[in-house]
């Protein structure tokens, strides 16, 4: 019987636990759970003799997945993988895969409420502005992007995007495509990032981009803090005092956005994007029927790696 782990510290919707589980029921798999874990131990005392992980943002490093002396394939129930040793994986041909997309909405609704949240000041009776009318830059089009899009669009705002991959499909939905990153950050009144935590996006957003935002202009930050160089970003918030960063990710520099920035940042306390029931249904069934379709099928579609 194959043995099918879920390791989550952030457990999924029970919604999303019951499918997952008559998806393995039906085709005789066990499926183990390991949620809210609290010490890297249990999770590779857990991975020990599973066949098949389930994750989230949980880190699948190289001692993990050399812990996994069974695992064949680890899907990320979500978009980004950076938390998976993709060489590692791929040295022990472990598939890896994402399920693109599945989450997408969760995120893009999150990021409109953290613009509006900022926009009104934080909900403090100051006030604030109106969504409607302002210009709100896309930094990437993938998925989530692609959501926010849609949502802004219906708000009225004028939306603007930045990306090097997606020009043709963006101009193809009668989106303005800046020429550069720069453009974009001095064209809109709220930037939203949606780029992964890989390659040439890793602490993309520098001084160099950020001095280009205007004073009053509100950057929301659902992707990873990893794209973000906090020195940067504290040093333009220091110049410009209007500026407000809205983030589902704590930076590490927390402590002095406490210190210097009152009411001009916050910070979801656990990354809550995904965080829907919707979100962890979409993904963790998705996630659960590639599993599926590999053993089954040798179905490799989404996997993120290319064992030798
Ligand atoms: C993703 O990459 O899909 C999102 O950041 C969601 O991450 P989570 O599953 O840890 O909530």
């Amino acid at each position: 019987m194959r043995k099918i782990l879920i390791a989550t510290e952030k457990p999924f919707a029970p919604v999303a636990i019951k499918k997952i589980s008559k998806i393995f029921d039906k085709e005789n798999y066990e499926l183990v759970m390991l949620e809210r874990y609290a010490s890297k131990q249990e999770l590779l005392d857990a991975v020990a003799d599973a066949e098949a992980a389930i994750i989230r943002s949980d880190k699948f490093d190289e001692e993990v997945l050399e812990a996994g002396k069974k695992l064949k394939i680890v899907v990320r129930a979500g978009a980004g993988y950076d938390n998976v040793d993709l060489e590692a994986a791929t040295k022990r041909n472990i598939v890896v895969m994402n399920t693109p997309g599945q989450n997408a909405n969760a995120v893009a609704e999150l990021a409109i409420g953290l613009a509006i949240f900022g926009l009104r000041e934080l909900y403090s009776g100051k006030p604030g502005g109106e969504m409607r009318g302002r210009t709100l830059g896309l930094h990437g089009f993938g998925y989530v992007a692609r959501n926010v899009f849609r949502i802004a669009r219906a708000m009225g705002m004028k939306v603007i995007v930045y990306t090097q991959y997606s020009k043709g499909a963006a101009a193809a939905i009668g989106l303005k495509v800046t020429n550069s990153l720069e453009q974009l950050y001095e064209k809109s009144d709220i930037v939203s990032i949606h780029v992964p935590a890989r390659g040439v996006h890793i602490k993309s957003v520098s001084y160099d981009i950020l001095k280009h935002l205007k004073d009053g202009s509100i950057i929301v930050n659902t992707a990873r803090k990893e794209v973000i160089n906090e020195p940067d970003l504290i040093k333009i918030m220091e110049e410009k005092p209007g500026i407000k960063y809205m983030s589902d990710l704590t930076p590490d520099a927390e402590a002095e956005f406490v210190e210097k920035f009152p009411g001009r940042y916050f910070f979801t306390p656990k990354k809550a994007g995904a965080q829907t029931a919707e979100a962890n249904l979409n993904a963790g069934v998705a996630a659960a029927e590639q599993i599926v379709g590999y053993f089954e099928n040798n179905d490799a579609t989404h996997q993120v790696n290319k064992p030798k």
